[in-house]
């Protein structure tokens, strides 16, 4: 067997079997497979896709590539949550801490940003000290300790998708199904978490730009978790437009600490209250949703949540003086208001054009080996809905090149639609499967 042969064979659009996968996947995750002849077989797969059976056999693959955890000895629950991809997403970072501190165990493992979207890790990493490279020892004893752990790929956790996640990210072939499914769940079955909920995203700011495929791809993820003796419940959630009003590394971190501290908009109160009244369901403590919502707000207001998540930072070497106070974090040199032109109500706020603005601000990678930039990215004033006079702050640029954040003010002005008549809000949850 020779990689030619197999990148000739999907090329020419036919089913791999499960020892081609196989050997692709080993001998890449060993280094023996160059990364230009992998590029080539993830386009091959991006343009002429995988059928099921391709697809478990290439998650299974990837999971192990790597080890395996165990997390039994936690607790017989163990909850992971992962979100198929964003702009502003967020939910993460806020979501975790209010699970753990309802004293359910959480143990994720969350990736960097891919595409249009961020990274759960590129952004806890804008905490000065936070570390996401920690030895799968420690991240079981950090769970055991505190009841959370929010780390970013070990080198020996699913190897496999570390490499082909970056591949994929600097060739622009993030947007498939198999790819997306097989990375998720290899992740998610390498980590060892029993019970898995997963926030599958439609819309323009989406790699699922219809609910449709939405729907198709949460349930080849299922039947994959199923397989694997892992409960999986798929949430779709509306990415239209962006989540919450920040985009940007250290400006979701902020964001997302206002969030604990009660100051919620309401798209993440209704992603964070379903998504983890679910965890908690799964997690055997309360099948009562509405009980669960109630749960979750209660430990936003007494302060336990906010609370667990400087548990967490500190844990994981972050400097807390920086969740305590937000002003410490570095500003963009250049803070650039985008103003309307026109009046009336935001019909549209493209998320994907908004993440690619984010990106090339450079919140995000361009090659895979280039560093970010945590300070820059987006404040939004405007989101759908809202009504604009002419010569309101649709939004704010962050930006350290003065030229580049200039071509985002402009690129941020044609996101928006604006529309004469008023806009009726889009549904948040858009399905549980
Ligand atoms: N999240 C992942 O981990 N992988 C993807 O492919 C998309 C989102």
């Amino acid at each position: 067997m020779n990689i030619q042969d197999i990148i000739a064979n999907k090329r020419d659009g036919k089913k791999l079997n499960t020892d081609e996968i196989k050997y692709f996947v080993e001998e890449y995750t060993k280094g023996n497979i160059t990364d230009y002849q992998a590029a080539a077989l993830i386009m091959a797969i991006y343009i002429n896709g995988m059928d099921k059976e391709e697809t478990t056999a290439l998650t299974i693959e990837m999971a192990h590539s790597g080890d395996i955890l165990d997390l039994s000895s936690i607790s017989k629950n163990v909850i992971d949550k992962h979100s198929t991809g964003g702009v502003g997403d967020k939910i993460t970072i806020i979501l975790t801490p209010i699970i753990a501190s309802l004293g359910i165990p959480v143990a994720k493992m969350s990736g960097r940003g891919l595409g249009f979207t961020g990274g759960t890790v590129d952004k806890l990493e804008s905490i000065p000290g936070y570390k996401t490279e920690i030895k799968v020892e420690d991240f079981i004893e950090d769970v055991k300790k505190i009841g959370i752990s929010v780390i970013g790929q070990t080198a020996n956790l699913a190897p496999a998708d570390k490499k082909i996640y970056s591949l994929r990210d600097s060739i622009n072939c993030v947007g498939s199904m198999p790819l997306i499914a097989s990375s998720i769940m290899s992740k998610k079955i390498a980590a060892g978490a029993n019970k898995i909920i997963l926030d599958v995203t439609v819309g323009s700011g989406a790699f699922m730009k219809n609910k449709k495929d939405a729907i198709q791809l949460s349930n080849l993820m299922k039947d994959i978790g199923k397989l694997a003796n892992r409960e999986t419940i798929c949430v779709l959630t509306n990415m239209d437009e962006p989540v919450g009003y920040s985009i940007g590394n250290s400006l979701e971190i902020i964001e997302a600490i206002e969030c604990l501290k009660g100051n919620i908009p309401e798209d993440i109160k209704e992603i964070i209250t379903t998504i983890g009244s679910y965890m908690i369901k799964l997690a055997g403590k309360g099948n009562d949703l509405e009980e669960n919502k109630v749960k979750i707000i209660e430990n936003i207001k007494n302060g336990k949540a906010y609370n667990k998540f400087l548990e967490l930072v500190q844990n994981q070497g972050g400097n807390i003086e920086f969740i305590k106070n937000t002003e410490k974090f570095e500003k963009a040199k250049y803070i650039l208001p985008v103003t309307s032109k026109e009046e009336g109500y935001v019909y549209k706020l493209n998320a994907e054009k908004v993440g690619k603005i984010s990106v090339d601000l450079g919140a995000g990678r361009l090659r895979k080996e280039d560093s970010i930039d945590k300070s820059v990215g987006i404040v939004l004033n405007k989101k759908i809905a809202d009504k604009v006079n002419t010569g309101d702050i649709l939004g704010f640029v962050y930006a350290n090149n003065k030229q580049r954040g200039e071509t985002a003010v402009e690129e941020l002005l044609n996101a928006y639609e604006i529309v004469k008549e008023p806009v009726k809000k889009e549904e948040i949850i858009l399905g549980i499967i």
